[in-house]
């Protein structure tokens, strides 16, 4: 007797078969071409001809929650999330205050674990300040707290302020990397490179100023003096959001991995989908930037020296975003990335088997997050339900973040029709049938 069996689609080396996934206790046990017999199953889901895919891993949220829940909290970006088909999530430590010790890990995670619908992991901020012996035994998981899911470092200026500088002294992370085999994701952007922006408040090309003011050279230097730093021990770093051709070509030559977001993708200086009255929603740190670094990210992503993509969903609220160049970086994203995406897979831009890669089966790998990121035996039934026949334009107002607005206004995304979570139905059309507090932390 199997608790669930879903009927639809499945890829098998790219190529879509009709098949049966059973589902006992939360996980896969088979995927089968047979049809289950009556009496072999509590519920059947019938789903046509739609595509069933794995649920999305975004490794790269900022939930704001403590301290900024007037853009977003756990509750709200992760109901969000669970929307665009994303069933595990690690969170940004750019909180107020921010995810940075023992006692902040645990209280996000308490709220977390009180509100999310979706399955989680805590990133943890590593600083000048950083008590290096404490974040040790935080990794391995000792001291009733569950384990961060990853280091984050910020090498730049941004949303938080919370530099590591010199960009030298990540070298003091070598041996706690080495023992406990933790990613560091970075930040990487060198702020020796930055060009000061003259009366901001009167600059009227706003995209086109930020590009300069911290440009690529400035990415591709941080991460060059990141991976000197880490010596032999460049592996662990994760390179969050490379925005252009020099920061690719930078990590390319190392042993560390790439994050890509949506927004480098599909958007640049040259307002391609950008309103011109309202740029500022396109600031971003890195920032957009041309469209021959937006080919080069493409390339990346055929060529595999990109490995992951990340939403960075980072909300601001509209009104902060009408202060021109003063309006504060980052854009949201979460709820719109896998449709997008699935976008550009009915476009044939990208390969759905590259699309699953790079949004779910490489994410668990690099984060070790075990049995998840693909539909095998064994796996939790973390699954989308897609039609890639079937678009809708995007709008602020359909989306669940708090803060109200999308960049991507009147785009085609394909968003899930149905979304499981530990073989539990979670989203279905417009509905969200998961409670708050289902989700759990990855690392417990
Ligand atoms: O534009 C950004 N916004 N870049 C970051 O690194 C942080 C983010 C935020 O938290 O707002
Ligand atoms: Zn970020």
């Amino acid at each position: 007797m199997h608790d669930l069996v879903l009927e639809g689609r499945v890829l098998r080396d790219a190529f879509p078969i009709e098949a049966y996934i059973f589902i006992d206790g939360g996980r896969i046990s088979k995927i089968s071409r047979q049809a289950p017999v009556s009496g072999e199953y509590g519920e059947l889901h019938r789903l046509g001809r739609s595509l069933l895919l794995p649920g999305i891993i975004d490794t790269h949220a900022h939930f704001r929650d403590p301290g900024m829940t007037s853009k977003e909290d756990f509750a709200s970006g992760s109901v969000s999330a669970a929307f665009g088909g994303v069933t595990t999530v690690i969170d940004m430590p750019n909180t107020r205050p921010p995810t940075i010790d023992r006692d902040s890990l645990q209280a996000k995670d308490k709220t977390a674990s009180a509100v999310s619908v979706i399955d989680y992991g805590l990133n943890l901020v590593i600083t000048n300040g950083s008590d290096l012996l404490a974040v040790d035994t935080l990794l391995k998981g000792i001291g009733n707290v569950p384990a961060p899911a990853g280091l984050k470092a910020f090498l730049g200026e941004t949303t938080g302020s919370l530099v590591l500088e010199p960009i030298s002294s990540l070298a003091r992370w070598t041996s706690v990397l080495e023992n406990t085999g933790a990613v560091v994701a970075i930040h990487a952007e060198d702020g020796s490179l930055f060009e000061p922006v003259k009366d901001p408040d009167k600059v009227k090309d706003i995209l086109k100023k930020h590009h300069g003011s911290r440009p690529p050279s400035s990415e591709a230097s941080a991460i060059v003096k990141a991976v000197n730093a880490l010596g032999r021990n460049a592996g662990s770093a994760h390179f969050l959001h490379v925005s252009s051709e020099m920061g690719l070509e930078a990590a390319k030559t190392s042993s560390a991995t790439v994050e890509v977001t949506p927004h480098h993708l599909l958007l640049d200086v040259k307002l391609s989908g950008l309103d011109p009255e309202h740029q500022a929603l396109g600031k971003v740190n890195p920032p957009l930037r041309t469209p021959a670094d937006r080919a080069a990210l493409w390339r990346g992503i055929a060529d595999g020296s990109v490995d992951t993509i990340g939403s960075d969903h980072a909300p601001h609220l509209l009104e902060e975003k009408d202060r021109g160049y003063l309006s504060p970086s980052g854009i949201p994203g979460i709820e719109t990335m896998a449709p997008l995406l699935l976008s550009e897979v009915s476009k044939r831009r990208l390969d759905i088997d590259r699309f699953m890669e790079l949004c779910c089966s490489s994410p668990a790998d690099r984060y070790s997050i075990a049995g998840r990121g693909r539909l095998e035996d064994g796996y939790l039934a973390d699954i989308m339900v897609v039609d890639l026949r079937k678009g809708r334009k995007i709008r602020g107002d359909d989306l669940h973040s708090k803060c109200g607005w999308t960049p991507y206004e009147g785009k085609v995304g394909i968003f899930p029709e149905k979304v499981y979570s530990r073989g539990e139905l979670l989203i279905e059309g417009e509905n969200l049938c998961g409670k708050p507090g289902r989700g759990r932390n990855i690392r417990m």
